[in-house]
């Protein structure tokens, strides 16, 4: 699109951004569930938060949670189909196991980020594999309810604004001596 200076041009409507946010097994329990690792934050008021920070950025949320794999596979695998942008995920310990969560990450085609709470890469070393950080534009992890929020937000981002991608090699500019 070519303009002159002091055109006002009119950007084509998209739609609002809408996110599918998925939490796995036992995130029901936050609030209770080792508070010193999780803190003390609910789910529930998590939802609300992110709810919140959504529609601040003329965007939405659909938030679910679920103990069984196989409902978080076809929740995430049929996100695209189900009219959503993007995924924020935090998939508990499926993280660690779930080659069915990658591939539903994968076949979904969406932009989707993890999120944990805690820093899953500074506690146990089983915990140090993820098969759904392979189908992930990012991760958060470490901040409490807040690497939800900053998930989100980066996600939103991402959505207005796609990161070009990292150049294959950088420039580099030999200078010749003069003779
Ligand atoms: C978790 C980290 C996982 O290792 C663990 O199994 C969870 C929670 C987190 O948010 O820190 O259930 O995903």
């Amino acid at each position: 699109m070519t303009t002159r200076p002091g055109e006002v041009v009119s950007l084509p409507r998209r739609e609002p951004p809408r996110v599918l946010v998925v939490s796995g097994p036992n995130l029901q329990l936050l609030g209770h569930r080792e508070p010193e690792i999780y803190g003390a934050t609910t789910l529930d008021e998590i939802h609300a938060r992110l709810t919140e920070v959504a529609r601040g950025d003329g965007a939405s949320v659909v938030a679910r949670q679920s103990n069984s794999e196989g409902e978080l596979v076809t929740w995430v695998g049929e996100a695209a189909r189900d009219g959503f942008h993007g995924v924020l995920i935090n998939p508990g310990a499926y993280t660690h196991t779930s080659i069915a969560l990658f591939d539903a990450a994968r076949a979904c085609g969406l932009p989707l980020v993890e999120v944990h709470l805690s820093n899953p890469d500074a506690r146990e070393a089983f915990r140090r594999r993820s098969f759904v950080a392979r189908a992930a534009i990012a991760r958060v992890a470490g901040f409490g309810w807040r690497s939800y929020e900053l998930g989100l937000l980066g996600l939103l981002a991402h959505l207005g604004r796609p990161a070009p991608r990292a150049r294959a090699r950088a420039k580099v500019a030999v200078l010749k001596k003069p003779r």
